[in-house]
C-alpha cells in the first residue's frame, strides 16, 4: 500500500541533505502498540521524519515499528529521516557509548541526525565548571561518529547563543541543526540570528507550547478566520518562516490534522498578529543557568 497524502517538503542541511519540515515528535510517547499507532498514521498522512531521544525510551519501539511498517507503505530506510538524542547521563567520557545504545535500541545502520539533547551533565549542578568540557567532549564523540558514517548529522538540542558561539569556535563538524522550543510566544530572535550567521538549520520543539497555545485568543482568532484548526495555524506560522516542526500526538485524527499545513497560507497580517505575541514565555525548561 502507498501513501495518498503527500509527502512533507523538505529543507537542505549543512549537509547537503534534505530534512522533511514535519516530523512526529515523540516526547512521552511511550508503549510498543502507541508508539506502533502513531507511527502507521504518520506514514499515512505523509510524515517521513520521527524525533525519538535516549531519555524518552521509545527508540526501540521506534525502530520495531519501522521495520514493521515501512514495507506497507513501500518505503525503506533511507526514505525516512531518524533523529535521536544523546541523553544528559552520557555527556562527556560516556557519549560515544550513549550514541552507540541509540544506534542498537533504533536497530539501525546510521541515525540521521542525532543531537547532543541537553547542554548540562546528569548529576552536575547548572553553575559546575565540568560542563562546557563534557558538551565538548560529546561533541568530538559525535565528530568521530559522524566521520564513520554512523551518524549522518549532527547536531545541538536546547544551547542558548553562548552555548552555539562557544561550540563554533571549537568544533570541526559544524552542527547542522539547533532544535529549541519555538512559537509565537517564545519566538527565539537571536538563537535564529546565531543560527543563521553559522548555516545552522533551527527547529522547532513544542509549536503547541504543550497543547496550552491551542486555546489563546488570537491563535483561535486566527484559526477561525481562516478556517483551520489552532494547532494548524500554530504549525503553518511556523513552516511560513521556513522552520521544521516536530508536534507530538500519540492520536491518528490529530496527527492527520496537523500534518495538513502545506495546502494553505497565512496572511501577512495574521503572521504578525501571531508573532506580536511574543513575550519570551517558555512552556518547557530552560537552559539558560547552564554554565
Ligand atoms: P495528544 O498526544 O493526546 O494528541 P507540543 O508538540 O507543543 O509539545 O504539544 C503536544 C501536545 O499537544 C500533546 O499533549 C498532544 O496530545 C497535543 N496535541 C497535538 N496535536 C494536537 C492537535 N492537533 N489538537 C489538539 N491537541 C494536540
Amino acid at each position: 500500500m502507498s501513501s495518498s497524502a503527500s509527502t512533507a517538503p523538505t529543507v537542505p542541511l549543512n549537509t547537503g541533505v534534505q530534512m522533511p519540515l514535519l516530523g512526529l515528535g515523540m516526547y512521552k510517547l511511550c508503549g510498543g502498540e502507541a508508539v506502533l499507532q502513531a507511527v502507521d498514521a504518520s506514514l499515512a498522512a505523509g510524515y517521513r521524519a520521527f524525533d525519538s531521544a535516549a531519555v524518552y525510551g521509545n527508540e526501540a519501539e521506534l525502530g520495531r515499528a519501522l521495520k514493521e511498517l515501512l514495507p506497507k507503505y513501500g518505503l525503506t530506510r533511507e526514505d525516512v529521516f531518524i533523529t535521536s538524542k544523546l541523553g544528559p547521563n552520557d555527556q562527556g567520557e560516556g557519549a560515544t557509548k550513549g550514541a552507540l545504545h541509540s544506534l542498537s535500541n533504533l536497530g539501525m545502520d546510521y541515525i540521521d541526525l542525532y543531537l547532543i539533547h541537553w547542554p548540562g551533565t546528569r548529576g552536575l549542578d547548572v553553575t559546575d565548571q565540568r560542563n562546557p568540557g563534557n558538551r565538548a567532549q560529546s561533541w568530538v564523540a559525535l565528530e568521530e561518529l559522524h566521520a564513520q558514517g554512523k551518524l549522518k548529522a549532527i547536531g545541538v538540542s536546547n544551547y542558548t547563543p553562548a552555548h552555539m558561539r562557544e561550540l563554533m569556535e571549537s568544533c570541526k563538524v559544524r552542527p547542522a541543526v539547533l532544535q529549541v522550543e519555538f512559537h509565537p510566544l517564545e519566538r527565539q530572535a537571536e538563537l535564529r540570528n546565531v543560527c543563521r550567521e553559522f548555516g545552522v538549520c533551527f527547529q522547532a520543539y513544542s509549536s503547541l507550547g504543550r497543547g496550552e497555545l491551542l486555546t489563546d485568543p488570537q491563535v483561535v482568532q486566527v484559526a477561525e478566520n481562516c478556517k483551520r484548526t489552532p494547532a494548524q495555524v500554530l504549525l503553518r506560522w511556523a513552516v511560513q518562516q521556513g522552520v521544521p516542526v516536530l508536534p507530538k500526538s500519540s492520536n491518528p485524527e490529530r496527527i492527520r490534522e496537523n500534518a495538513r499545513i502545506f495546502d494553505f497560507t497565512l496572511s501577512d497580517s495574521d503572521m504578525v498578529k501571531l508573532s506580536a505575541l511574543e513575550r519570551g514565555h517558555r512552556f518547557c525548561w530552560d537552559p539558560s543557568q547552564v554554565v
